[in-house]
């Protein structure tokens, strides 16, 4: 017999779009699972409404500046667990979690982050492309490890600078393709299909060499 598919706590801190893509993937059986719990370290994160018009459970564990990380990591950890969640989702938390979550989570968390990693890790991702003048932006998800925004990376949006982009109209285009590529990896992972083996991305059975590439170009909208 098959087991039952994992269940999803996702955390955030935010607007919530990529939440809502969750959201919208779990109502529409394409992420196979339900999402169990939503949590915000921050109580006035818009996606605390969003989980809550979906029905799912929507808590805030509040984080102040200065607090012991282990002490707030184990906070959520025990609202996880309460709510029968076993897979994580970082859809924009804005906090880092400490080593002790990310051991007691391995293969079982994942993130989005506005590039193309492992260039551009960190804030201000679209500015920062900009400045460089680089040809190509994007998202990646990737598996959280001890490293910031460097975890092994499981699938990538990519598109091409266009003359004339900006930060807001690349931020606009980058959340397209983040909606795309999280609710799938989730997916993945929730049907058991992705796993993290000895640092390495496991998907369907094989050893990705690469991260799954999700083209802007050919991608329908
Ligand atoms: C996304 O761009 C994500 O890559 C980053 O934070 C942003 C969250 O956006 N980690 P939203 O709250 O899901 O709209």
């Amino acid at each position: 017999m098959t087991p039952a598919p994992r269940r999803i706590a996702v955390l955030i801190s935010g607007e919530g779009t990529n939440l809502q893509a969750l959201i919208d993937a779990s109502r529409d059986g394409k992420l196979g699972t339900q999402i169990a719990v939503v949590i915000s370290n921050r109580a006035a994160a818009r996606g605390l409404e969003r989980a809550r018009k979906a029905g799912i459970p929507a808590i805030c564990v509040a984080s102040t500046r200065g607090q012991d990380r282990e002490a707030y990591d184990s906070l959520l950890a025990t609202e996880i667990a309460a709510h029968g969640a076993e897979l994580v989702v970082l859809a924009g938390f804005m906090r880092i979690l400490g080593a002790r979550f990310v051991a007691t989570f391995a293969g079982r968390v994942l993130n989005i982050h506005p590039s193309l990693l492992p260039a551009y890790p960190g804030l201000e991702t679209h500015r920062r492309v900009l400045d460089a003048g680089e040809r190509w932006h994007g998202a990646t998800v990737h598996f959280v490890t001890t490293e910031l925004d460097a975890g092994p990376a499981v699938i990538q949006y990519r598109l091409a600078i266009r003359r004339g982009d900006t930060t807001e109209s690349l931020a606009e285009r980058v959340h397209v393709g983040e909606h795309i590529i999280l609710p799938r990896a989730a997916a993945w992972l929730a049907a058991a299909r992705l796993s993290l083996q000895d640092g390495c991305v496991m998907l369907d059975g094989r050893a990705l060499s690469q991260p799954v590439v999700v083209d802007e170009e050919t991608e329908p909208r």
